[in-house]
């Protein structure tokens, strides 16, 4: 039968730490880590976030409001605060922990509101339009059905549609519910499954995020997480070939007290354009502009490091490989 995979107890104890996961923009916190020494220029996570955006969407320098939903340590708002100028910044996190430690880093700037609250009660009382809302690595952490299969699904397909949506808060939501709420997404967004191993899992949270998302007067959203589909560039897929993922498959990542699930970003983008978004997808690599050299091709294909700032170098160049960014647009 199925069921649900939640990170909220993690975060909401008394010190979740991140540094198990050590996440992209951690890892890119400063531009002169031995990490950020695999791009082409090295720089803070943030502002390489911030000229990406600035170059591929029609998001302006000085935008009117900006929201970070589970900025961790704030590391990636202090970087992108030196790019960009918004009147308005609103941290958003489950974790009161976790928003200290952004209040911390970003001080208390009056153009700074920190908000301690899960994203789907925040988007609930949100209206007022934002220009850019940030979902960084935050995404996986949001409820995943698991155990599903094509036969327990097929009966309910027809009336789905019309299935009422399951609240994203619903506190223990049973079989027949998750059944009924992964039915009414697969029925009414067209999601493919037949492509997948069985039993199969289903990003749920990403998925009705995206849908909220949608129902607000929300412009631009920038989405980064571990990819179930993500095809690496070339020609880091050649050289990186166990990173590739084909079976599409949410995947379970074990970390500290809790688990998460990798992203199926095609079934985000069948519902994000079915929502009136233009999508654009690449993979990580392709937005943080790694490098391709000699040093790098040394490494990627004896996977032997020469000394300890290749060690590094290699295990950023594994680690970011797994991961695909998202960037949904409306006028
Ligand atoms: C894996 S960390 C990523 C932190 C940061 N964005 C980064 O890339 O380093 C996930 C963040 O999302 C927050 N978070 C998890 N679930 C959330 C939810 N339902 N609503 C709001 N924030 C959430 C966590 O407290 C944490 O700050």
């Amino acid at each position: 039968m199925p069921g649900i995979n939640r990170t909220e107890a993690f975060y909401c104890s008394d010190s979740p730490s991140l540094l198990w996961e050590l996440t992209i923009c951690e890892s890119l916190a400063n531009g002169d880590s031995g990490y950020a020494r695999a791009l082409n220029q090295p720089a803070p996570y943030g502002e390489l976030l911030g000229r990406f955006l600035r170059q591929h969407t029609s998001l302006p320098a000085a935008p009117e409001r900006i929201v970070e939903v589970g900025g961790g340590y704030g590391s990636l708002m202090a970087g992108l605060l030196t790019v960009l100028a918004p009147r308005q910044v609103t941290m958003v996190d489950i974790s009161a922990f976790l928003l200290a430690r952004q209040r911390q880093r970003l001080g208390e700037d009056g153009n700074i509101a920190y908000v301690c609250a899960d994203i789907f009660a925040y988007l609930e009382d949100l209206d007022e339009p934002v220009d850019l809302l940030i979902a960084n690595e935050i995404i996986a952490d949001l409820p995943t059905i698991t155990g599903l299969t094509r036969e327990q699904l097929a009966p309910l397909l027809p009336r789905a549609r019309e299935f009422p949506p399951l609240e994203p808060l619903a506190a223990d939501p049973g079989a027949e519910q998750l059944l009924a709420e992964a039915a009414r997404l697969v029925a009414t967004y067209d999601l493919e499954i037949d492509d997948q191993p069985e039993p199969f899992n289903l990003n749920v949270g990403g998925l009705q995020l995206v849908e909220k998302l949608a129902a607000r007067e929300i412009k631009r959203v920038f989405i980064s997480e571990h990819g179930a589909d993500t095809e690496l560039p070339y020609p880091f897929s050649l050289l990186l070939k166990n990173y590739q993922r084909w079976d599409k498959n949410p995947k379970r990542i074990q970390l500290k007290d809790h688990d998460e699930y990798t992203i199926r970003f095609d079934h985000l983008a069948a519902v994000a354009s079915r929502c009136g978004y233009t999508v654009d997808s690449c993979h990580m690599m392709e937005m943080l502009d790694v490098r391709f050299d000699d040093e790098i091709n040394y490494l990627l294909t004896t996977e032997k490091p020469t000394d300890e700032a290749q060690e590094i170098l290699l295990e950023f160049l594994e680690h970011v490989a797994e991961y695909q960014v998202m960037v949904l647009s409306r006028d």
